[in-house]
C-alpha cells in the first residue's frame, strides 16, 4: 500500500486541529499537510504539539484564491483530502455573507479542482467533504434529519455549506471522484473559538460577563463532542462509501437554556468565587431568520460502518469546561485580539 499523505484544509480551526491530533496520535505511518489561511478562527497554536513533528507540516494559503492555492500546493505530494477549511459562523454570515460564499463555495469548489487533477492522474483516494446539518433547514418539534431529508438552508452560512455540499456531489456523478460528505451537528469541546455558544458562555463565566441568551433560549440543537466527530470522520475515509453522505450526532438534543444553566452548575463548582453564575443569564434580541431546531439521526454510519459515540455527554462537557479552565494563555490571546471588536459591536450594550 502506498503511504498515506493527507491534506486537511482548515486544519488550523477548532474541529480541523482536533482530527490532527486523532490522526497524527492514531496513526504512525501517515503525514499531514494542513492547509489553512490563518483567518480570525485559524491558530497555529491549536497545532503547536506537532510543530517539530517530522510527519506534520502546515501551508498558509487561501482556498478561494486560485492562484495561491495551486502555487501553494506545486511539488505538495498527498493522496487524501479532507475538506474543513470554511467560514464556519452563522452571525457572521448574517452581517457579512461575502466571505462565506468566497470561501465555502467558491474555495470548495477550487479544492475539488485540486482533487480532480489528481483523481484523472489515478493519484486520489479520497476526498471527504465535512459539512452541517443546518444544511436541511429548521426541525419543528418532531423528527430528526435523515441522509434524504430535502435541503433548505436558512442562513447565509448553511446556504453556502448546502452549495458546497452540492458541488462535491456532482464531482462524484460527472467525474467519479471518490468523494465522501458527512454533514454533522453543532459540536463542542477543545479549541473551540470563543464566538460559539458554549466556549462563549464559559469564558463569560470566568470573566464575570453577562451571559446573551438570543430569545427566550429555547432553540433546540444536538450536540455531539469533537472527538467523536474526529473519530466518525476518522472512520468514513476507511469505510466509507464513494458518493454517499452520512449524517454525524449522538441523539444529544438540548435547548440553549439548558445548555448555559449545566455550564452555570459545573462553573459554580469551579469558580465559586462568581457564583451564582446563574445571575449572569441575560435574555438578548433573537438571532434574525433563528433556526429553532436541529436533531441528527445517526442510524445510516451507525449501521453501515459501525460507528458508536465514545464519550458520554456529561464526561465531555465536563472536560471541556476544564480545558477552558487549564487553557487561560489560549483563550486571553485571543480574548486580547481583534476578537475584541467583534464581541463590542455583536452583544453592544450588555457588560
Ligand atoms: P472554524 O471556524 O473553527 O475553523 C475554520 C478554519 O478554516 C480556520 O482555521 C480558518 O483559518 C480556515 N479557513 C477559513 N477560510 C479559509 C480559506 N479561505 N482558505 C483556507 N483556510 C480557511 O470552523 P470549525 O468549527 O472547525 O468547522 C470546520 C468545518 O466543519 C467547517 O466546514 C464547518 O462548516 C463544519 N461544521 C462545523 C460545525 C461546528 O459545530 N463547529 C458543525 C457542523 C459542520
Ligand atoms: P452557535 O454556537 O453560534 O452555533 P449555530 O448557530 O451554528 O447552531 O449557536 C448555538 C445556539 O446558541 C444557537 O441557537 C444560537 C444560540 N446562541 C445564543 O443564544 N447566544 C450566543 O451568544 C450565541 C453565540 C449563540
Amino acid at each position: 500500500m502506498t503511504q498515506r499523505k493527507l491534506l486537511i484544509t482548515g486544519g488550523a480551526g477548532f474541529i480541523g486541529s482536533n482530527f490532527v491530533h486523532t490522526i497524527l496520535e492514531s496513526y504512525e505511518d501517515i503525514q499531514v499537510i494542513v492547509l489553512d489561511k490563518l483567518t480570525y478562527a485559524g491558530n497555529l497554536r491549536n497545532l503547536a504539539k506537532w510543530k517539530d513533528e517530522k510527519r506534520f507540516h502546515f501551508i498558509k494559503a487561501d482556498i478561494a484564491n486560485k492562484e495561491e492555492l495551486s502555487l501553494a500546493l506545486n511539488g505538495i505530494d498527498f493522496n487524501e483530502i479532507v475538506h474543513f477549511a470554511a467560514e464556519s459562523h452563522v452571525d457572521r454570515s448574517i452581517t457579512g455573507p461575502e466571505e462565506f460564499v468566497k470561501t465555502n463555495v467558491l474555495g470548495t469548489f477550487y479544492m475539488l479542482e485540486i482533487g480532480r487533477n489528481l483523481h484523472e492522474k489515478g493519484k486520489l483516494n479520497v476526498f471527504l467533504h465535512v459539512s452541517t446539518d443546518e444544511v436541511f433547514g429548521s426541525l419543528g418539534a418532531d423528527g430528526a434529519f435523515t441522509e434524504s431529508t430535502s435541503y433548505a438552508p436558512n442562513s447565509p452560512y448553511s446556504a453556502s455549506k448546502a452549495g458546497s455540499d452540492h458541488l462535491v456531489r456532482s464531482y462524484f456523478h460527472t467525474y467519479g471522484m471518490p468523494v465522501i460528505t458527512t454533514n454533522c451537528s453543532n459540536n463542542y469541546g477543545p479549541f473551540h473559538f470563543p464566538e460559539k455558544l458554549i466556549p462563549l458562555m464559559i469564558l463569560n463565566c470566568l470573566q464575570g460577563k453577562q451571559l446573551p441568551v438570543y430569545g427566550k433560549g429555547e432553540n433546540i440543537r444536538d450536540w455531539l463532542y469533537v472527538k467523536d466527530h474526529c473519530l466518525a470522520i476518522d472512520l468514513a475515509i476507511h469505510k466509507g462509501k464513494f458518493g454517499e453522505t452520512y449524517n454525524i450526532g449522538t441523539r444529544n438534543e438540548k435547548n440553549n437554556l439548558e445548555i448555559v444553566e449545566l455550564i452555570c452548575n459545573l462553573m459554580d463548582l469551579r469558580h465559586p468565587q462568581g457564583a451564582p453564575h446563574k445571575k449572569l443569564i441575560t435574555f438578548v434580541t433573537d438571532r434574525p431568520g433563528h433556526d429553532f431546531r436541529y436533531a441528527i439521526d445517526p442510524s445510516k454510519i451507525e449501521k453501515e460502518l459501525g460507528w458508536t459515540p465514545k464519550y458520554s455527554f456529561e464526561q465531555a462537557i465536563e472536560e471541556t469546561v476544564d480545558w477552558y479552565m487549564n487553557n487561560k494563555e489560549w483563550w486571553s490571546e485571543i480574548l486580547s485580539g481583534s476578537y475584541q471588536s467583534y464581541y463590542e459591536q455583536q452583544y453592544k450594550g450588555i457588560g
